[in-house]
């Protein structure tokens, strides 16, 4: 498989909307999207990937410039919690299970570690989510709460929302 790890460009915008209409849809019980809710916008979309807080990383993977892979890290501002990096993770179902979301992961770990303000990473995973909940365990991630049927499902079932972490 081939794919090249990337910062995005402005040029990235639409096929990044595109990477969040199609993981949404791929994954209608394990991720929770901002698109359920709303249009994607171009100019949203361009504005985030031009406001990257120099602590923050936003990485995709890539083939042949198209989107299949995102990892977004954000750093928390907030003077008390300026040691806590929070991220999130997608790829496309045709591209899993081919090391892409391994290679994000250890990107934003390797970043933490370097930078001079987080040391604890951070992220939210549906208790439903088996895949990625081994893979964050791959990495040393450990699960340090949960929160019973805190997601609601689109049948009207619940799961539970689980806090994993890892001090890097
Ligand atoms: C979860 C996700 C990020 C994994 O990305 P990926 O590119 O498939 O991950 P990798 O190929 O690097 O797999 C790494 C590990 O994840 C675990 N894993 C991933 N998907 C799995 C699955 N469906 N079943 C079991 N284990 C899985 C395995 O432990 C695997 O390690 P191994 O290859 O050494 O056995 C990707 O499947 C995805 O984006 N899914 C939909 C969105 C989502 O669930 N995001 C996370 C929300 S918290």
């Amino acid at each position: 498989m081939n794919f090249e790890i990337r910062q995005p460009r402005i040029e990235d915008a639409e096929s990044v909307i595109e990477h969040k209409i199609k993981v949404t849809k791929e994954n209608p019980d394990t991720l929770a999207t901002a698109i359920e809710n709303q249009e994607p916008d171009l100019n949203d979309q361009i504005e985030k990937i031009k406001n990257t807080g120099e602590n923050d990383l936003k990485l995709v993977a890539v083939d042949s410039d198209k989107v299949i892979g995102i990892i977004n890290m954000f750093h928390d501002h907030r003077h008390k919690f300026r040691h806590i990096g929070q991220f999130g993770i997608s790829v496309q179902q045709e591209y899993a299970g081919h090391g892409i979301g391994s290679k994000l992961i250890e990107e934003v770990v390797q970043f933490a570690k370097e930078n001079e303000h987080i040391e604890k990473l951070i992220l939210t995973v549906f208790g439903n989510n088996d895949g990625a909940i081994r893979l964050y365990e791959k990495f040393g991630f450990e699960t340090e709460a949960t929160l019973k049927d805190q997601v609601k499902l689109n049948d009207g079932s619940y799961t539970d929302l689980i806090y994993m972490s890892k001090w890097v």
